[in-house]
């Protein structure tokens, strides 16, 4: 048993604070990890609130990198010293999905989430986000949500991979699979949607519309490799059409998660065209579409889990092309924090201002 210092939430929609949490030693395929970073995602937000059920209180985060500094009985493929990244979704490589070879939709890689993770001060339990609870200097999770990541790669920036990257490159090239030469809308330039623009210009897009209400995003967006850029709007769908010679994109990707731009994710792709929806929304906000035009338009509307990847085979790819210079991590930072600022970053969050902010340990 040992203290680290955590961000904890005690109930949705009360705010973040920083707090002592007993941590149990680690037991039987657990590992012990020091976090070095972790990026604030939406979906920390969106659990903090309850727009998304968790148990709780919780320690927030779920996008980080550290070094292992114990293991429990029976790991034998990390070692003590070891980099890694932290998978929130481990998939069990047992059940019917895995099986199927869906890792991402692994029926019990939500099962870390439940477990108590440590003790509050008042002998509260506490849970850890996304079975991972990123947001403490010291971390304990299953083996399989550690994904080594070689020594040379600042953890800095192998931690916005573990989310984010994994999340919108994996949603345009494993879900979407972005052929040379198509048109994408990526619509929501958050950590997610800044990676997806990447995802697109990786993959040989040769029309990328980035849309975001916020203005300032224009110029990184562009940075990353977006053609064009507009603010949302009535007539969005329209607009993004008429740039892709009046027929729509080839593929729109949603990664904002709400009905209304899932909506113009759909309306802005061609006759057989794809929307994928990435970002995560409310179960009360609905998407409505009508009778004709599901045949008329023949497109697909596809949701995409954690960008439909496997992170143990993926890093080691979206690492490869972050060492030819394909893939540029640190842009998506807009700024470093500390534990104690997580719930200001997570104001910003909520009201679009910047990319990703990255607490640093
Ligand atoms: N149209 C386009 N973009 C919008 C709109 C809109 N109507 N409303 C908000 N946005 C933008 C915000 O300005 C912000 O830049 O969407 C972006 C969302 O970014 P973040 O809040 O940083 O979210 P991110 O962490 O990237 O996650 C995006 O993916 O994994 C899910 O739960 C996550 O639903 C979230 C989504
Ligand atoms: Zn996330």
């Amino acid at each position: 048993m040992s203290t680290t210092l955590a961000a904890v939430v005690r109930a949705p929609g009360e705010p973040v604070h920083t707090a002592e949490v007993a941590l149990p030693d680690v037991g039987p395929g657990q590992v012990r990890v020091r976090m070095a970073a972790a990026g604030v995602c939406h979906s920390d937000l969106s659990l903090a609130s309850g727009r998304l059920a968790h148990p709780m209180p919780a320690v927030l985060g779920h996008e980080g990198a550290g070094q292992v500094v114990a293991l429990g009985e029976g790991v034998t493929d990390l070692a003590v010293g070891d980099t890694v990244l932290l998978n929130w979704n481990p998939p069990c490589r047992a059940c019917w999905y895995c099986a199927n070879g869906e890792p991402y939709l692994c029926a019990r890689a939500a099962d870390a989430s439940g477990r108590v993770w440590g003790t509050l001060a008042d002998g509260t339990g506490v849970h850890p986000c996304l079975g991972v609870a990123a947001f403490a200097q010291e971390t304990v999770v299953p083996a399989g949500a550690c994904v080594p990541v070689p020594g040379d790669i600042p953890p800095v920036e192998a931690a916005l991979l573990g989310c984010a990257v994994l999340t919108g490159v994996g949603a345009v090239r494993n879900a979407a699979r972005v052929q040379p030469g198509q048109s994408v809308a990526v619509i929501g330039l958050g950590g997610v949607g800044l990676a997806a623009v990447q995802g697109a210009r990786i993959a040989g897009a040769a029309t990328i519309v980035a849309v975001d209400p916020v203005e300032e995003k224009e110029e990184l967006a562009r940075s990353l490799g977006a053609t064009h850029f507009l603010t949302p709007g009535d007539d969005l769908a329209r607009r993004i059409r008429a740039i892709a010679d009046g027929r729509g994109v080839d593929h729109a990707v949603e990664c904002v998660g709400r009905a209304a731009t899932i909506r113009a994710a759909w309306s802005c792709t061609r006759r057989g065209g794809t929307a994928t929806v990435v970002g995560i929304g409310a179960a009360t906000d609905t998407l409505t579409l009508n009778a004709l035009e599901v045949p008329h338009f023949a497109r697909t509307l596809r949701g995409c889990m954690y960008g439909s990847s496997d992170p143990a085979a993926d890093v080691p790819d979206l690492l490869k092309l972050y060492r030819d210079g394909q893939l540029l991590l640190s842009p998506l930072v807009s700024r470093t924090i500390g534990l104690e600022d997580v719930g200001g970053a997570l104001a910003d969050l909520h009201s679009g201002r910047g990319a990703r902010s990255l607490v640093v340990f």
